[in-house]
């Protein structure tokens, strides 16, 4: 008999732990792995964890992830249902006194870091892939895509999988007041309540 898709995930994140693939391992605390439930239907990725995920060894769970459940909720999907993970696990930054800067990964990053998303994918086999940011729809997409053409609609990822672009949850964080902050919310929200109902009409008879 084969391996369970929770054991294999269990035994995936321990040997992730361990990843010298690249060198932002070095820098980094650990290792952020994904994380929900092995019979997930929907995954979602973000781009690398922050600071705060850096230290917790957990996806989303400084500002951006709080952004990230509250948008999830009001769209009415439950976090403890989606498996969460980064297209690339470790946090890469630059010191700047006390702080520890965000910097984007570059393509080699990403493409090593890409060995275990195939993994997790081959482990979850999700219904439905939401990319949050363009960093995370272009490695879905095999290829550099922006959100302004990839947003809000049913997409097709390069392995055939169905999927969903939206912002990236910090993008709201990024925005200079209440109302475009609000405003940026809402549209995260509302494209995760899509997101939500092209996933459902995409599982449901499939148990
Ligand atoms: N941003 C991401 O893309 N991922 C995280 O886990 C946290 C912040």
């Amino acid at each position: 008999m084969g391996i369970s898709p929770k054991d294999e995930l269990a035994q995936l994140a321990e040997e992730a732990a361990r990843c010298v693939r690249c060198p932002l391992y070095r820098d980094a605390t650990q290792v952020v792995f994904g994380e929900g439930p092995a019979g997930a239907k929907i995954m979602m990725i973000g781009e690398q964890p922050g600071d705060q995920e850096d230290r917790a060894g957990r996806p989303f769970v400084g500002a951006a992830g709080r952004v990230l459940d509250q948008a999830l909720n009001e769209a009415g999907l439950q976090r403890s249902a989606i498996y969460i993970t980064n297209a690339v696990k470790h946090f890469k930054h630059e010191v700047r006194g006390k702080r520890r800067l965000h910097k984007h990964p570059n393509r080699y990053e990403i493409g090593q870091c890409r060995w275990w998303l195939e993994r997790e994918f081959a482990a979850i086999d999700p219904v439905f892939i939401v990319a949050l940011g363009a960093i995370a729809a272009s490695v879905l997409m095999g290829r550099p895509i922006t959100l302004a053409n990839a947003r809000g609609r049913l997409l097709r990822w390069r392995d055939g999988r169905a999927g969903f672009a939206t912002i990236h949850p910090s993008a709201v964080l990024r925005m200079p007041d209440d109302l475009s902050r609000a405003r940026a919310f809402e549209s995260l929200s509302k494209d995760l309540r899509r997101a939500l109902s092209l996933a459902k009409s995409l599982t449901s008879g499939s148990g």
